[in-house]
Order: structure tokens, then sequence, then C-alpha cells
């Protein structure tokens, strides 16, 4: 079959990497694809929500199946665009409808969600721009720290965690305010909660699911959890505190409930769920929905499902996903991502990567790379994953840090402590 993945991280090189591995694959496309991906297939120069773009590619190369990466297009309506359009509507897109990524185009929506199904989460209220007075009362209701989230898509960055109120209160203001435009239009307080977060994901046909291996992914720019929040800077899979008992939890009180949910609500959803939980005195609860995968958590689950993704994929499509079979490789995998000096502030692009052919027993992903005159260089804040299997995860992450150390580029920075808190 000929497959075409959308978008251009760190996720889709190793979705495509996998993906390649398939024997079904004859041709698989990228668009647009990074430096990385070329080398598992071939970068098409279409953006990933350029939906008239993507609609000539599909029909003048016969494309059969196609995968999206990121949550941008999704949320933008590319299932539908496929679905609505007589040319197009026979190929299936993996990735949810317009309305099902409203799980996490929305916090409110997302919020409202697990109410109705009662799936365990923080308590919550959500305010709009002319309920500030509303939301401040409400603010002297709760405990530090409090939680603000903006309602709808803010790149990673919509979420505050204030240990005043009277920080809470002006965050509020600015944020009901029109701090990240018509996304903080609305405003979700919620219940802190404290505990260790996993990042658990699923493969649905709409019916039935297949739970992926799960991953802990390291948010934070500094050692030890410290510092900006990032894209993520590192991922190990299995994490130790998933035991078969938790994660049943998570599959009675979670997962199925909300499958069966999209399903009683007639929203149409095939494609990937990302379960975002925290582990509260050993109760899982859902911090966030999204509706792909996670990056950089793909770059180490990627290394754990041994079967064909491909065959998943089509029992998505099929809406026979429940007579596939999905196989995780027992070892260890991890991933330290390498990145631009400043991220996630302001950094600089363009520096020559070295190194990456030295790299020996260890899967290169590259995130934010671009090739210029022949030369890979930086042109990403995460520029690249250094994925390793270990039999153990201290031997995984041996493997990675010692790898890591052969790729240079002017300004690398990566977080030596990956995993070692678990
Ligand atoms: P989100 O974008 O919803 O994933 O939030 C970003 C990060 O903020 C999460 O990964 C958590 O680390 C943190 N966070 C979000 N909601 C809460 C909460 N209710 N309690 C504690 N931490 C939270
Ligand atoms: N690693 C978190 C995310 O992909 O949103």
């Amino acid at each position: 079959m000929k497959l075409l993945l959308l978008g251009s991280g760190g996720r889709e090189h190793a979705l495509a990497w996998k993906i390649a591995q398939s024997p079904k694959i004859e041709k698989l496309y990228i668009a647009p694809g990074n430096a990385g991906t070329a080398s598992v297939g071939e970068n098409v120069n279409i953006k990933a929500d350029d939906f008239a773009g993507i609609r000539q590619f599909v029909l003048n190369n016969q494309i059969n199946m196609v995968v999206v990466g990121p949550e941008d297009p999704l949320v933008k309506g590319v299932y539908d665009f496929f679905k609505n359009d007589e040319a197009l509507k026979n190929i299936p897109v993996i990735g949810p409808s317009k309305q099902g990524a409203v799980l996490e185009g929305s916090k409110d929506f997302a919020k409202g969600f697990m109410q109705r199904h009662n799936i365990p989460t923080a308590a919550y209220q959500t305010f709009r721009a002319d309920q500030l007075e509303e939301g401040l009362k409400f603010l002297e209701t709760l405990k530090a720290p409090y939680v603000l989230k903006a309602d709808g898509l803010c790149a990673g960055k919509g979420v505050l965690i204030l240990d005043t109120l009277e920080e809470a209160k002006k965050e509020l203001k600015e944020m009901l305010g029109g701090m990240f435009g018509d996304a903080s239009s609305s405003v979700v307080i919620e219940e802190f909660l404290s505990g260790i977060e996993c990042s658990v994901f699923v493969l649905t046909d709409g019916k039935s699911y297949k739970i992926l291996p799960e991953a802990k992914d390291y948010k934070r720019i500094g050692e030890h959890d410290t510092g900006l929040n990032t894209g993520g800077m590192g991922s190990v899979s299995p994490v130790p505190f998933a035991t078969p008992e938790w994660m049943k939890k998570v599959e009675d009180r979670i997962i199925r409930p909300t499958v069966e949910g999209l399903r009683a609500e007639n929203i149409d959803y095939k494609g990937f769920i990302f379960f975002g939980l925290i582990n509260v005195a050993g109760e899982p609860m859902v911090i966030e929905y999204n509706v792909r995968m996670g990056d950089p958590e793909t770059e180490s689950v990627m290394l754990r499902i041994k079967s064909d993704l491909v065959e998943l994929f089509e029992g998505v499509a099929a809406g026979n996903l429940d007579e596939k079979t999905l196989e995780f490789d027992e070892r260890n995998a991890v991933c330290v991502m390498l990145v631009s000096g400043g991220y996630p502030e302001a950094y600089e692009k363009g520096f020559p990567i070295t190194g990456i052919d030295e790299v020996e027993n260890s899967i290169v992903f590259h995130a934010g790379t671009a090739v210029k005159d022949g030369q890979v260089v930086t042109s990403g804040g995460r520029v690249i994953a250094v994925s390793s299997y270990g039999s153990n995860k201290e031997e995984a992450l041996q493997q990675s840090f010692s790898q890591a150390q052969k790729i240079q580029f002017n300004k690398k920075y990566f977080r030596s402590d990956i995993g070692k808190d678990l």
C-alpha cells in the first residue's frame, strides 16, 4: 500500500520508522517530514494542514491511507475533509473526526466529557471573559497551588500553575483578557493534583481498542524537573508504577468509559487517544486528553511494538481492530532529546550537526532538523532524539547517553537525569 504520513517532528520520524518496517508498505510519503524521515520514506513539500495540497497529492499518487501525526490538522478537520469529498471518501484517515479532536482542542469540552462519563479527573469550573468576577471568587474557595488552563490550543503553553492567590487572580485576569487570544477566552480552573504522571496510549476503531505500551515524559528543561516546561526532554517505557493492577484501573475507569462515551455521543473516532494521567496515591486520574501520539513518548513507544503497525491501522480503518493482535517487545526503551541551547526560550537555528553516522546500536530520530547545502543542520528547539533498547532501564539509558555524546552541534543540551527518578 501507499501511505501518506502527515507531520514533521520526532514523533513522525518514529512513526515513519515503524510504518516503513511493514511488509505491506510499497511506498511511504511524509508531508512535510524532516531530514530524518527522508531516510525511511519520501518527503513531500506540503504542510500538514494544507488540505487542498494534500488532496491533490493523494489523488495524483494513488495513496491508500493517511496517518495524521500532529493535532493541528485533526482539530482543523482533516478526517471530515476526506469523508465529505467524493474522490477521497474511501481513503481511510487514521485520526479522529473534527468533533473527536475537540477532546484536545477544548479543555472545557474534555472536562465536561469526563464528568458525563464518570471518568476520574480534577474538580473544575470554567469561566468566560464576561465571568471574571465569578472566576476570581471561585479562586478564593480553592487552596494553593492554583491551576489555570486556557480552553483552546496554545502549543503546550496554556497551563499555568500558581503558588499564591494573588498571582492566580492576576493571571486569570490576563488570560480572560486575551493573553492567548481566542484560546483563553474561556479558562478552566481546576483542583491541583499531586502525583507522578504517565502517558497511556490506545488505538481505537471507535468500538474496540488496543492499549499500546505506556511511557513517562520529562517536560521540564532542567535536571530534577526544574525550570520551564518544554515539549518533552525524554521518555521511558515501561513505567514501573504502571503495574498490571494499576493498568486495570486505567482500563476500567478511564479507557473503556472514554471509548464507550465517544460512541454514546456519536463521535466518529478512529485513531490514537493519548491519556495524560497522574497517579494520585495509587489511583489514576486524567490530566488531559490528546488526540494523537505523544512526542517524545512515541520515540520510545514505537520501539516496544513488535506487531505490524500498518496491520493495526487497517483494523482501525475496517472496524475490525478486535481481530488484530498487538504484541509488545519486553525490553525497556528510552529516548533522550538533544535540544538547542536556549530552548524553550529563544534559540539559534542552522548549526551543522555531526556524528549521527557514528551512533551505534541506538536509533536516531530527527525532530527539528533540515538539510542545508547537503549538510544536516538544526532547525528547531528539539533537534534529535536518541532512542535505545536495554534489558533494563539503566542499560537503555546508559546506551542513549553514551551515543548522545557522539552527536555534536553548537550549544547542544540534554538532560542527563532522564528516567532516574523512577
Ligand atoms: P496539560 O497541558 O493539561 O497537560 O497540562 C500541562 C502540565 O501541567 C501537565 O502535564 C501537568 O504537569 C500540569 N498539570 C495540569 N493539570 C494539573 C493539575 N490539575 N494538577 C497538577 N498538575 C497539573
Ligand atoms: N509529550 C507530551 C505531548 O506530546 O503532548
